[in-house]
């Protein structure tokens, strides 16, 4: 008898077919599934969950009484309840590594999008502006040479660094929990306490991931420490950051622009009053969202359940009590 998995958003549709071959998979496509039926009774027999986004709390693992592994297709994994399922001796895994380099292209591409107002500019182009000439105030702002704070130097955060130092002469600085001493060495990255970060940065990138520590961690005081010149970049998650007062710091002028990849609640209502300002750049979600990364990132949340299911240790485990216990 094939071992039973639930395949919630954003699995390759080949990394699917791949897993059929071992397992007896059910998918599911959408946000919605407390209540729906079916995934109610799919989620009492599924030894493995493969997915995106699916919020993995008590209420969900009281259903689900059969669990042995939680397979998250993201780095980050708020979205999992670790103490909870450790303690009922369920491994969780992500997709680190894998994303890397495309996450931090697109961040990058975030940061210059804002600083140069691409797609402000493109809309001026299509909308059939160009004989009108450009004012002095539709002008971007440098991003090389400029001096690029970075709290949460991880792996992402120094797929970045490694952007705007070789790339872009950008004078790095960074706030984490550690010290990054490769960082220090490869990217002359400064350490700083997150005032003096804030103080001294035309570009503050937040790359933390989401944890209680973390909530709201970037609020008024911190815009007002800001440069008025400042430029800040949100890649990491949208409660690490406080939407009413990134809403006044960019129409006060407390700062300068944003570009912001991520929000509260995704996805966020078009009624949101960020996304009526234009000094704002914006996207869905999308930092690790290309065709390879995508397949990448499903093959390793595949090979992380294979793995658990089979009695191996999966190879990027979150929880390793479970293993070792
Ligand atoms: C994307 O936000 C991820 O956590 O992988």
């Amino acid at each position: 008898l094939k071992k039973k998995i639930i395949s919630y958003m954003r699995v390759d549709d080949r990394v699917v077919e791949q897993l059929k071959q071992d397992f007896d998979v059910t998918c599911f496509y959408n946000h919605e599934y407390l209540g729906d039926a079916a995934f109610d009774h799919a989620l009492q027999e599924a030894d493995g969950i493969i997915g995106l986004a699916l919020k993995v709390n008590k209420q969900l693992l009281q259903h689900a009484p059969k669990l042995k592994v939680v397979s998250n297709v993201s780095v980050g994994y708020d979205n999992l309840d670790i103490e909870e399922m450790t303690k009922r001796n369920i491994m969780a895994t992500n997709t680190p590594g894998v994303l890397d380099d495309t996450t931090a292209d697109a961040i990058f591409g975030l940061l210059i999008a804002t600083a140069r107002r691409i797609p402000e500019l493109d809309s001026f182009v299509k909308e059939g502006n160009w004989n009108i000439s450009l004012q002095p105030e539709q002008y971007g702002l440098d991003v090389h040479h400029k001096t690029l704070g970075i709290i949460g130097l991880g792996s992402i955060g120094s797929a970045i660094a490694k952007r705007a130092h070789f790339g872009f002469g950008m004078n790095i600085l960074y706030h984490n929990r550690s010290r990054n001493k490769e960082a220090e060495n490869t990217y002359s990255a400064t350490y700083c306490e997150l005032n003096e970060l804030l103080e001294n940065s035309d570009f503050v990138c937040l790359m933390v991931p989401a944890t209680d520590k973390t909530k709201n961690m970037i609020s008024a005081s911190q815009f007002k420490s800001m440069k008025s010149t400042a430029i800040f970049i949100n890649g990491s998650r949208g409660k690490n950051v406080d939407e009413a007062a990134l809403y006044d710091a960019l129409v006060d002028g407390e700062i300068h622009a944003a570009g912001v990849d991520v929000y509260k609640e995704e996805p966020t209502n078009k009624d949101n009053p960020l996304l009526r300002l234009h000094n704002i750049v914006t996207l869905p979600h999308i930092g690790s969202s290309t065709i390879e990364c995508e397949y990448n990132m499903s093959k390793l949340a595949a090979e992380n359940i294979k793995k658990a299911l089979t009695g191996c240790k999966p190879p990027t485990l979150i929880n390793k009590q479970v293993w070792e216990g």
